[in-house]
């Protein structure tokens, strides 16, 4: 089969080397890609959100099956698209990729369905979202409505911190037309896990649970970021909290979205926070997480491709899936300044030692003219080991990533440990 991946950070990174290692797949593209998917696949220089000229390209080269990876090509109905074009893709249709694309549409799914998840309520009417903070009082979560490159949501610990993010929102557009509409919560407390899940419209098959960490410093302060490393499994996630959050959010999510007329094809990505009253949904992704799919997928011991199908075909219960026993750990290496800006063109070093005993996974690099590895973005490399144990995981990845060098490397030390 010719495969195109869409995307072209370390999860399509992961995607890809998954998907190399498939019995059926014999050729893979990836659309952008970058500097490490191009040992890979094939790099197709087209934007991951510019859905008429990736259609247009998988149909004039032959596509089989296209992977539609990020969140704003699924939110574009580019998996629609496809389909229009006779080019079957993994990923939901935009009328289920709306559980990520639209946080109030997922809140009220869930009321209606007794999903466990924080109180909110949504406005469009800035001076009712400030008074209902005022009669609300801290700590309170104030949120985009839409897609905000997971940085609509601030977490505040005073009335007047929840009141500047709803006027910085609503106000000031500061997410642009994500911010028309707020959403506004209860805060929880308690650890976080994320479980990915395959979903064929009917059956939902989790994958190992796995644990980001958000903050860009050690200790988890500083900025929100997409991600600086991942671990899988989470130590906090019993075999109890997984029958009970199958139970009372995996099963009725996907039926929910089935009764909608949404039925969801591809991942489902459910985070969670263990709070004291049970587990309570914080949000759903339409897609893999990054960089939890990097520690994910590095576990898995079946062919992606397969599960990938099922998941379109509606077979998903027939499918075995194996995972290898033990623990994952992705250790992301970031460029100095990120979240904030930060320089590019950095040329990489130790890439082929880190490479002996871990798999390093792209994010944000390209090739140079000579051939040479070049830093190209906030999140660089994800650093990602397998072990028996966490511990090992988590030790793997810092020992690999000790022979990385490029100029003002940032990292956390902490990866695992909080
Ligand atoms: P989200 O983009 O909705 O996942 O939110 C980003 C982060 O904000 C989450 O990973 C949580 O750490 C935090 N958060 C979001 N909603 C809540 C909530 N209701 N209570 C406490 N923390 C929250
Ligand atoms: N790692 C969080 C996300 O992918 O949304």
């Amino acid at each position: 089969m010719n495969v195109l991946i869409v995307g072209g950070g370390g999860r399509e990174h992961a995607i890809a080397w998954a998907l190399s290692k498939s019995k059926r797949v014999d050729h893979l593209y990836c659309a952008p890609g970058n500097g490490g998917i191009a040992e890979l696949a094939q790099c197709v220089p087209i934007a991951a959100t510019d859905v008429k000229a990736v259609v247009d390209w998988a149909v004039g080269n032959r596509m089989d099956f296209v992977v539609v990876a990020p969140d704003d090509p699924l939110a574009l109905g580019m998996v629609d698209a496809l389909d229009a074009a006779g080019i079957p893709a993994f990923g939901p249709t935009a009328s289920a990729a709306i559980i990520e694309a639209s946080k109030s549409f997922s809140k009220t799914l869930m009321e209606k369905y007794h999903i466990p998840t924080a109180r909110h309520r949504t406005f469009t009417d800035m001076a009712q979202a400030l008074a209902y903070v005022e009669e609300q009082g801290a700590p309170i979560v104030v949120k985009a409505d839409g897609l905000a490159l997971g940085k609509g949501v601030v977490v505040a610990q005073s009335v007047e911190e929840a009141k500047e993010a709803v006027r910085a929102m609503m106000g000031d557009r500061k997410f642009g037309a994500a911010g028309a509409k707020v959403v506004i919560e209860e805060c929880m407390t308690g650890p976080e896990v994320t479980v990915l899940a395959f979903c064929d419209g009917e059956h939902i098959l989790p994958m190992p649970s796995s644990q980001d960490h958000k903050r860009a410093y050690d200790g988890n302060r500083g900025p929100n970021t997409g991600g600086m490393g991942a671990i899988s499994p989470s130590p906090n996630y019993t075999p109890e909290i997984a029958e009970r959050c199958m139970e009372e959010i995996f099963r009725p999510t996907v039926a929910a979205l089935r009764a909608e007329g949404r039925p969801f094809h591809g991942v489902i990505y459910f985070g969670l926070m263990l709070t004291p009253d049970g587990p309570k949904v914080v949000e759903y992704n339409a897609r893999f997480g990054d960089p939890e799919c990097q520690a994910v997928l590095s576990l898995l011991d079946s062919d992606l491709m397969e599960l990938f199908q099922a998941c379109r075909s509606g077979t998903l219960d027939q499918v075995a899936v194996r995972w290898k026993s033990g623990a994952a750990c992705c250790l992301v290496l970031a460029s100095g300044g990120y979240p904030g800006s930060y320089a590019k063109g950095y040329p990489i070093s130790g890439l082929a030692e880190a490479g002996r005993t871990a798999v390093v996974f792209h994010a944000g690099t390209k090739l140079g003219e000579d051939g040479a590895i070049l830093t190209n973005g906030g999140r660089v490399l994800g650093v990602t080991a397998t072990g028996a144990d966490l511990e090992q995981a988590i030790q793997g990845a810092y020992a690999a990533a000790s022979h990385i060098h490029f100029p003002d490397m940032h990292f956390r030390t902490d990866i695992g440990r909080v």
